[in-house]
């Protein structure tokens, strides 16, 4: 088995290259100023430093300085590896014609000699490229020496290439991209005041590559952190047979039993916005004993609890109860509140895998779940969700999206993803001597055909939970 390079990127590394890249790899790393291109290098130099690989950094961009400051903040102590004599880095001079090219190939022929490195990093070779730009021969001149590289060092090469602004493609690529044995764009975009990373595999020798774009991040003190759709190592065990028995008998002779992995969505009118399934929710999480966790990208945790504690005081009448009542719930049900407006689209992907992640609940509820759909930029939009909500099936988590109606599109979106739907509904309804607003739920699960409830349904409901949460609160003494 050949030796293995890893990048640092852990969902990279393990997922997606099956331990890292194999010795003797060419990698080529793409992208626009700032997509995070010399930050990727910089992970790999530090992972494969702290290895005791030996590492030479060549660079025609930034002071030595400046990059270690840079990349301290993320986590990656490069001037360490340098004291320890693991790390070599020399700035480039600046290329002027086509001759002092093929002085720098040279000269970086024989640094890989000297230092005999493990891992070769030039950022980038874009002057390279570009001063041999006008002769096909020179070109062929850098795409042999590039294919000799790896050879050369018989360990990591990672060459970086600038996409000017305005390209989308890596044109000055210039052949390179042949004999690379990966190609990886990286890709930011503003949304808002937000910054939105893509990693995009658009080459990789020898892998099956299960999705060619993964969100990304870059933060502080963590580097580079990728988000894979599923983290298969972390799947738990399937709860076999396990299911939830809705609270109340109306819904579970309509729906069913609540199965793990399952999907539910609720929708309403966003002008008439309705509450009884947080609260609906709310109370099966205490029945079934089920760990549940509320993601809201509407309400505070606050007001959430303070809505259900009004329920249960007032229209229920459970008047001072209503307090223990809530309480109880409490035990089952962690809610967490996220503001759409506050993150990119891939940075609210990313929080939400992670607070799945710490929390591993048996039972999610996406409170006010449009907020989220109409957030996620369109072209993205069906990826990252679907990303998502592939995760809580795969990790049998049962889930509840409850969302308003703002739109066609969104609504079919998400129908089309349940497994059972129930849609709210208000007709004005003309009798003889007045007009009334008549709700009415509409009600389907797979295999089954649609019903339509009417009010009567849902106060069958209604009191079949007031019934079940009065033996529960008896039961608790
Ligand atoms: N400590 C940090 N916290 C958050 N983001 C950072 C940090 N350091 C760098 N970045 C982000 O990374 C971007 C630059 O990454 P860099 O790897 O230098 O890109 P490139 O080499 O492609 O131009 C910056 O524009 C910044 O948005
Ligand atoms: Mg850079």
């Amino acid at each position: 088995m050949p030796e293995k390079y890893i990048t640092g990127i852990r969902v990279l590394d393990e997922v997606i290259l099956n331990g890292g890249f194999d010795s003797g790899s060419l990698v080529a790393v793409a992208g626009h100023p700032g997509s995070g291109k010399t930050s990727f290098a910089s992970m790999v130099a530090y992972y494969n430093g702290i290895r005791d690989r030996k590492i030479l950094y060549l660079t025609f961009q930034e002071s030595k300085k400046k990059l270690f400051s840079h990349m301290k903040k993320l986590g990656l102590d490069l001037e360490g590896l340098e004291r320890e004599g693991l790390l070599t880095f020399i700035r480039l001079p600046v290329i002027s014609s086509p001759e002092a090219a093929e002085d720098v190939i040279n000269k970086i022929s024989g640094l890989i000699y000297e230092s005999k490195a493990d891992v070769l990093i030039v950022d980038s070779v874009n002057p390279l490229l570009e001063a041999l730009d006008s002769s096909v021969d020179r070109r062929g001149v850098l795409q042999n020496f590039f294919y000799s590289v790896p050879e050369l060092i018989g360990g990591l090469a990672v060459i970086i290439v600038e996409i000017p602004y305005g390209e989308s493609n890596p044109r000055l690529i210039g052949g390179v991209d042949f004999v690379a044995d990966a190609v990886i764009v990286l890709h930011h975009r503003l949304e808002g005041d937000y910054i939105s990373r893509f990693l995009e595999i658009r080459k990789l020798r020898g892998h099956e590559i299960p999705v060619a774009k993964f969100p990304f991040t870059i933060k502080t003190g963590t580097g580079i952190r990728l988000w894979a759709p599923l983290r298969l190592e972390e799947i738990p065990s399937p709860s076999e047979g396990k299911r939830y028995r809705p609270p109340c008998s109306t819904v579970g002779r309509y729906l069913g039993d609540m199965l793990p992995g399952m999907i539910t969505y609720t929708s309403y009118p966003a002008d008439a916005r309705v509450i009884t399934p947080i609260i609906f929710m709310g109370v099966a999480a205490l029945y079934n004993r089920a760990k549940t966790m509320f993601i809201s990208f509407t309400y505070s945790p606050g007001e959430i609890w303070e809505l259900m504690g009004e329920v249960f005081k007032g229209y229920m009448g459970f008047g001072d109860k209503s307090g223990m009542l809530v309480n109880m719930i409490k035990k089952y049900v962690k809610i967490y509140s996220i503001n759409v407006n506050s993150y990119s689209s891939s940075e609210l992907y990313s929080r939400i895998l992670d607070v799945l992640n710490e929390e591993k609940p048996e039972i999610v509820v996406f409170v006010g779940f449009h907020s989220l759909y109409n957030k996620m930029v369109k072209d993205m939009k069906d990826d990252l969700l679907n990303n998502i909500l592939l995760y809580l099936k795969y990790n049998k988590i049962y889930s509840v999206i409850l969302s308003s109606y703002t739109g066609e599109k969104q609504y079919w979106w998400t129908a089309d993803t349940a497994d059972s739907v129930i849609r709210y509904s208000f007709i004005v309804s003309n009798g003889s001597n007045s007009t009334r607003l008549v709700k009415y739920i509409y009600a389907w699960r797979k295999g089954r055909e649609p019903v339509l409830l009417d009010v009567e349904a849902g106060n069958t409901c209604c009191d079949e939970i007031k019934e079940l949460l009065e033996k529960m609160l008896r039961e608790s003494g």
